[in-house]
């Protein structure tokens, strides 16, 4: 059977001065997810945005938006972030003190749920929460800025986490999306792939290859992207 394999551009590499613009044209140009950089200079030494920007670029996409939170503690936001349109909420587990509770407030408020592990972080917090779970994110690179490089350690932890997806899409018939994040490009997506995930954000390999003056300018590197997932 054919695999399915999800482009996730992260917006943190946008022009911001065009940001819907930005969004119109990676989404034109194939790719399939908007990943959204929430970072609070607290859980992670970075600043970005919030659900104020969620909210203005609800209008611009039908595209499904994919918060990742890298912000503490999550509880109280989680709601903002549902009303503003996003489809997909992702945390940390170590940013959360009750991390059941606040996937079920993700579920509860109509979206998809995940969790986002570190590259030192276990795996181990899956083991009571799966049910819980529509995805998983590894970070494929310590979070907190785009444009840095892959930890290759990274491709034995997809292989553990598509093991423990596989048996229980087995088990119980549900799908839960596997994700990477961090320093993904054409030339390491196809053996990202082989290494089990489904889905690819990348933010400075996409937005840092537009050539302003051209309007299809995400199609080339879209299309060498999914060319290297064809190899997969
Ligand atoms: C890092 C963010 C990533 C980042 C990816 O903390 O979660 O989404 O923007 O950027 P690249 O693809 O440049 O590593
Ligand atoms: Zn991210």
């Amino acid at each position: 059977m054919e695999k399915t394999f999800r482009i996730a551009p992260s917006i943190l590499s946008a022009n911001f001065a065009e940001l819907g613009q930005e969004i119109t044209d990676v989404i034109t140009s194939g790719a399939d997810i908007v990943h959204f950089d929430v970072m609070d200079n607290h859980y992670v030494p970075n600043l970005t945005i919030g659900p104020l920007v969620c909210e203005a670029i609800r209008p611009v996409t039908d595209a499904i938006i994919d918060v990742h939170l890298m912000i503490e503690p999550v509880d109280r936001i989680i709601p903002d972030f549902a009303k503003a349109g996003a489809n997909i909420i992702t945390f940390h587990p170590e940013a959360s003190n009750h991390i059941d509770r606040s996937l079920s407030m993700v579920r509860d408020l109509g979206c998809k749920s995940g969790l986002v592990f570190n590259p030192a972080t276990s795996l181990d917090y899956l083991d009571h929460v799966m049910d819980k779970i529509d995805m998983v994110l590894l970070m494929s690179v310590n979070p907190g800025f785009g444009g840095q490089k892959f930890i290759p350690e990274t491709l034995n932890k997809l292989r553990l986490a598509r093991k423990k997806i596989d048996q229980y899409m087995e088990k119980t018939g549900r799908e839960i999306w596997l994700e990477v994040d961090g320093g993904v490009n054409a030339d390491n997506i196809t053996e990202i792939a082989q290494a089990g995930a489904d889905t690819f954000v990348a933010g400075s390999a996409v937005f840092g290859a537009a050539n302003d003056n051209d309007p299809n300018k995400y199609d080339s590197i879209i299309g060498s992207l999914r060319a290297s997932l064809a190899k997969a």
